[in-house]
């Protein structure tokens, strides 16, 4: 078969590569899908912002929210509309916006015509809301046929509960069905959920409108300007041709087509988040003196700043970082762009004024403290490998394709762990439940500067090791480890454990 050969030699190339010292390079994993819609020129539709969702109502330790599920025909491509499949019926969802240790208590009501779970990404949640693939939330219109697998169903809603017991960080929230994962994010069925903390608010960062979410997520369009997808007819998974990863032909960034945004001459705070399926992006400005200082990872705010002249972001993973445009004139234009793929366009800032700015980058951010390698704990590893147990189910953990009636792994509560990733292709690997911090990559001690803060997302490039320390706290049951390249999670590249 043309693509296990071609996954083979991508795997070959970069041991060979690595084995004379070579780093080991992100590159793009996945098949390019191309539109056949007409596309408009790059930096015509402003930077949308997603709206920040109200609670119905709140108590001394709550608030109550209401989302539903449902399709939408919205105009994404100019002149054109594209069904959705949104929170709300907006893609992005609506941003939660929401504090530390206040809970967050959310019906969702399914009225679309599939079925659907709920993920709260990076949350540490309870296992009854943590969005167990087959925690379903049924349909009340559509047919379910072949629904037959053990989980914990209900008809037309559910609720969930965010204890929002962790410190600032920029959460996402996605779906996460059994083998439908892929198409139904793809869809729209992703939104931001920011927990705020006062170790974070106290800070001199840019606020209010200078804090602004980047979701990038590439899509590809049909003619008529319906999403394109290469599902498989029948079942769950993706044309062979598309066995590694969908990456498409137009960047959206909060859901309109490389946009544009008017910024003053003063530092921004941006909250990136990859939301794409399968693609990676190398962020860079075409010129000037711009740069990217990350001020926080996936779980929260780093101890101190780190400069970057580019950022490499997989799938799932967040990027906290402050933009300086003050060395830039009204007028001038700068543009992001995606060096892993020859410069294409991302967005554009366009500068219009001078302004005041009463913001700052503190030498010191936060608490968070590296973790010191412990010895005598339980060490685990996980090996992501294509399989062979057909294309549906293509992407293997340890050797299986994902099923939730095996705990791969029981996990006592409050102790340390090291877990060991190691790749075949290009996986970026991402656990529920905790977050973790890099202790090692590529036999590195050194931690990459990239690498820095608590993840829960960690790209894993081609034939890689990367070793993390990790530990579980208060929440018992059923937990995922899986790849967040979501074709490979659909084709079953997914393992469960239970914490104990
Ligand atoms: Cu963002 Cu298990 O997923
Ligand atoms: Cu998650
Ligand atoms: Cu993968």
């Amino acid at each position: 078969m043309k693509l296990s050969r071609r996954g083979f030699l991508v795997a070959t190339a970069a041991l060979t590569l690595t084995s004379c010292g070579q780093e080991a390079k992100p590159a793009q994993a996945g098949e390019l899908l191309r539109s056949k819609a007409k596309l408009p020129a790059p930096f015509q539709v402003p930077l949308p912002i997603p709206p920040v969702k109200k609670p119905l109502r709140s108590d001394a330790k709550a608030d109550y929210f209401r989302v539903v599920q449902r399709k939408a025909s919205i105009e994404i491509l100019p002149g054109l509309k594209t069904e959705v499949m949104g929170y709300d019926g907006l893609l992005p969802g609506p941003t939660f916006d929401v504090r530390s240790g206040r809970t967050t208590v959310v019906e969702q009501v399914n009225q679309l015509d599939v079925s659907t779970v709920v993920h709260l990404h990076g949350g540490h949640t309870p296992a009854p809301s943590d969005g167990w693939p087959l925690d379903m939330i049924m349909p009340t219109n559509g047919e379910h046929s072949g629904q037959h697998m053990a989980g914990d169903m209900s008809m037309g809603s559910r609720t969930y509960t965010y204890p929002n017991t962790q410190r600032a960080a920029t959460l996402w929230y996605h779906d996460h069905t059994m083998d439908y994962t892929a198409p139904q994010v793809y869809r729209g069925l992703f939104g931001l959920h920011i927990i705020r903390d006062d170790e974070e608010d106290n800070l001199p960062l840019p606020k209010g409108d200078r804090e602004i979410p980047l979701v990038i997520a590439d899509r590809a369009f049909d003619a008529d300007g319906s999403f394109l997808y290469p599902a498989l007819p029948d079942g769950p998974g993706v044309q062979p041709a598309y066995m590694e990863g969908v990456v498409a032909d137009v960047t959206l960034v909060n859901g309109a087509p490389w946009p544009v945004h008017e910024v003053d001459a003063v530092r921004y705070r941006f909250r990136v988040l990859n939301a794409s399926n399968a693609r990676r992006y190398e962020l860079g400005f075409d010129k000037g003196p711009a740069k990217f200082v990350q001020i926080g990872s996936d779980g929260g705010l780093l101890d101190k700043p780190v400069e970057h002249k580019t950022l490499v972001i997989a799938p799932a993973e967040r990027f906290d970082v402050i933009v300086d445009f003050s060395q830039y004139q009204p007028g001038d234009e700068v543009t992001v762009v995606n060096r892993l793929d020859s410069n294409a366009n991302v967005l554009r800032f366009k500068i219009a004024r001078k302004a005041v700015d009463d913001s700052s980058i503190p030498a010191k951010l936060s608490l968070y403290a590296v973790m010191p390698r412990p010895s005598g704990v339980v060490r685990r590893e996980w090996r992501f490998r294509r399989g062979s147990d057909g294309d549906h189910r293509g992407w293997t953990i340890n050797g299986k394709a994902f099923d939730p009636a095996v705990m791969q792994a029981q996990v006592k509560l409050d102790q340390y762990e090291i877990w060991t990733f190691v790749t075949d292709v290009h996986h970026p690997v991402h656990v529920h439940l905790a977050p973790f911090q890099v202790l090692s990559r590529g036999g590195k001690a050194k931690v990459a500067e990239f690498d820095h803060g608590w993840k829960d997302t960690v790209d894993i490039r081609p034939a890689e090791v990367v070793e993390v320390l990790v530990r579980f706290t208060a929440h018992k049951g059923k937990y995922l480890i899986h790849c967040h390249n979501l074709e490979h999670e659909d084709m079953a590249m997914m393992a469960a454990f239970e914490t104990i």
